[in-house]
């Protein structure tokens, strides 16, 4: 369900302010697609070893890509794939024309290192500011972006993107909370721009100095970089009575911007399409799926120079939604999971998005909460480890636990244990939070 927008008094007329690229009927757009993925597709296989591979094994040619469709012939790229070129072996130009570096911590192994030549970053600064413009930023306005900077393409990517659409940027970068609070108060800020964890933090930090933080300059942000829900939305703009809007990103394909949400629907984030093209497959079989089912999200890049992405796979889970009233690109429905956070449970599938969801919708219990799968013998458990909210009595804290344990069992169908835990005693998110810990082999 959308929520209504609650702070829509800034939200001007977006329809006038909509730049070359998204003002582009449907067939003009698929035109543009096509010559840009023919493009793409030959740049790729002409200056990258590892593409000229994987198209001359599954027998394509760049030539043979003659419409939208055929796309379907190329083969997959994988995180795997990129992981063996570290750190630079899948840049499709000279080092010389690359301008930046950015670099995928990954929780696993080699990090995935990516980068861009200058018109590669003005199109990443394009496409954030076209975000910010669907979040109803507006040039003159001053944005706190408490995305990390350095190596994760958060803290730049959006930072251009401020600097590009002519708001004022305050680069403050993840953590040190503290200071976040005090400089929101005196920098007035009309949007912010980190994690959803993140700003739910700083809600509390205003909070623990006795603060109201529905009392700041802030009028929306634009949250991204993790999963979160519609009702982890819901939490933070009444909490802060801000509008919320989700903007979708991945480093390999380009970084914060590949996507984001208007905040006039909020119904999940617009693909800026004349740069990557979606498509969703059945992650079993690979097989394309149609729009609005449900299965992995895969992008090609469009116009990327420096390092083009043909069908890569970003392990995402949501489905392709059609154009709004603000836009005639494709919208994916709110990404609330990756194939990466799974967790099986005695063969039931389960996403903390989906605790998340259960526990929001419970009196007395916060959004502060992480999973800890144990084994005991041959049987895998999981705990929820959850925060009550502040002052409430023993008792009332257990029987909240208690709907939880069953809402879980009713509408997951399997079994957790819920531990509630003191206030304030659970790790704080300072960027993308870490929610599930694995005790199995410890
Ligand atoms: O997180 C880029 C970004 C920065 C996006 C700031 C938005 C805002 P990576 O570190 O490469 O890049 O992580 C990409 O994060 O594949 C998703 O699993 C997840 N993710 C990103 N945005 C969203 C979102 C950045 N809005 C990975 N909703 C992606 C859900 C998201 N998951």
């Amino acid at each position: 369900m959308p929520t209504e927008p609650i702070a829509s008094d800034h939200l001007l007329d977006a329809q006038d302010l909509r730049d070359e690229g998204e003002r582009l009927s449907l067939d003009e757009l698929r035109a543009l697609q096509l010559t840009r993925l023919q493009q793409t597709v030959r740049h790729a296989y002409a200056n990258v070893p590892t593409y000229t591979r994987k198209f001359d094994e599954a027998g394509v040619h760049p030539d043979d890509i003659r419409e939208l469709s055929d796309l379907q012939r190329l083969p997959f790229t994988t995180k795997d794939d990129l992981r063996e070129s570290y750190p630079f072996g899948m840049f499709a130009v000279p080092m010389e024309q690359v301008a930046r570096i950015h670099a995928s911590s990954g929780t696993t192994g080699r990090p995935t290192v990516v980068g861009y030549t200058k018109d590669d970053l003005d199109v990443w600064a394009d496409v954030v500011a076209r975000s910010l413009r669907a979040a109803g930023v507006r040039p003159g306005m001053k944005v706190h972006n408490a995305y990390g900077y350095g190596l994760f393409t958060g803290g730049q990517g959006a930072h251009a993107g401020i600097e590009r659409l002519g708001a004022t940027v305050i680069p403050v970068s993840g953590g040190q909370t503290a200071r976040q609070v005090q400089l929101i108060r005196d920098f007035e800020p009309d949007a912010i721009m980190c994690t959803p964890s993140y700003l739910l933090t700083i809600a509390d930090a205003f909070e623990d100095v006795g603060l109201d933080p529905r009392e700041t300059s802030i009028k929306v942000a634009i949250c991204g970089a993790e999963p979160w829900t519609n009702e982890m939305r819901l939490e933070l703009e009444r909490r802060m009575g801000i509008d919320a809007v989700d903007i979708y990103g991945l480093s390999e394909v380009m970084g914060p911007g590949v996507g984001s949400e208007f905040a006039s629907t909020k119904d999940g984030p617009t693909i800026w399409e004349d740069h990557f093209l979606p498509e969703v497959i059945d992650g079993d079989t690979g097989e394309q799926l149609g729009d609005g089912e449900t299965g992995e999200l895969v992008f090609t890049s469009l116009t990327k120079q420096a390092f083009p992405v043909i069908r890569y796979r970003t392990r995402d889970l949501t489905r392709l939604l059609p154009g709004s009233a603000q836009a005639t690109m494709r919208r994916i429905e709110k990404i609330t999971g990756r194939n990466d956070d799974m967790i099986i449970l005695r063969g039931v599938n389960l996403f903390p998005t989906q605790i998340e969801e259960i526990a929001l919708d419970i009196e007395h219990l916060t959004p502060h909460f992480v999973l800890e799968l144990t084994r005991s013998g041959r049987m895998d458990e999981l705990t929820v480890k959850i925060e009550p909210t502040a002052h409430v009595p023993h008792e009332v804290s257990e029987a909240a636990a208690h709907i939880l344990r069953v809402r879980i069992k009713e509408r997951i169908g399997t079994s957790v244990r819920v531990q509630v835990v003191a206030c304030g005693s659970l790790p704080r998110s300072e960027g993308k939070y870490k929610r599930v810990y694995d005790l199995r082999d410890k």
